[in-house]
C-alpha cells in the first residue's frame, strides 16, 4: 500500500466518524426537542389576560379589549380569535366599523377583515393574532406574545 493511500483511506475514516457523529447529535437533538416541545404546548404561559367566559361572547360580534389593546372576535362555529389593535403599517390603533363589518386604520386607510387579514393597503400583511387558551370555559389572552404573519397566513381559530 502506497503512502498516499494509507493516507486517503485516514482521511476517509475520520470524515466517516465526523459524519457519523453529526447524525448521532442531529438524532440526540431531535429526541431532546420532540419531548421537551411536548412539554411547551401543556404549559400556558404566565400573566394572561383575561377576558371571560366563551358563553360571555356572542358570535358574530366584535369585542373591544382596551386595556388589552385587542379584539376578540368568536365565529358561529364557537371559534375565538384575538386580534391586536396595532396597525401592521406604522403602528396606529385601528378601529371597527360594525356598519362596513371591517378594521380600518384612521392613519392612511389600511383596512383588514374580520380575520385581520389585509382588504386594503399600504399595509401589506395581516393585523398579529394574539395566542388565545380557554381552560375550563375561560377565555385568556397572551398579549405579550403577538403573533406576526406574513401576507397571506391564513388565521388560526381556537375552540373551547
Ligand atoms: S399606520 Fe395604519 S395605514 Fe398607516
Amino acid at each position: 500500500m502506497k503512502k498516499t493511500d494509507i493516507k486517503n483511506t485516514n482521511r476517509r475514516n475520520f470524515l466517516k466518524k465526523i459524519i457519523l457523529f453529526l447524525f448521532g447529535a442531529e438524532a440526540a437533538f431531535l429526541v431532546f426537542d420532540f419531548f421537551n416541545g411536548n412539554k411547551k404546548e401543556n404549559v400556558e404561559p404566565e400573566d394572561l389576560y383575561e377576558a371571560g367566559h366563551t358563553h360571555d361572547f356572542e358570535p358574530g360580534r366584535i369585542y373591544p379589549f382596551t386595556s388589552g389593546k385587542f379584539y376578540i372576535y368568536k365565529f358561529d362555529d364557537g371559534g375565538i380569535i384575538a386580534i391586536s389593535y396595532r396597525c401592521t403599517h406604522l403602528g396606529c390603533t385601528i378601529n371597527y366599523s360594525e356598519s362596513d363589518k371591517r378594521f380600518i386604520c384612521p392613519c392612511h386607510a389600511s383596512a383588514f377583515n374580520i380575520k385581520g387579514e389585509v382588504l386594503s393597503p399600504p399595509a401589506t400583511r395581516p393585523l398579529d393574532m394574539l395566542p388565545v387558551y380557554i381552560k375550563n370555559g375561560i377565555v385568556k389572552v397572551d398579549i405579550n406574545h403577538p403573533k406576526k404573519r406574513k401576507r397571506f397566513e391564513r388565521s388560526q381559530l381556537v375552540y373551547g
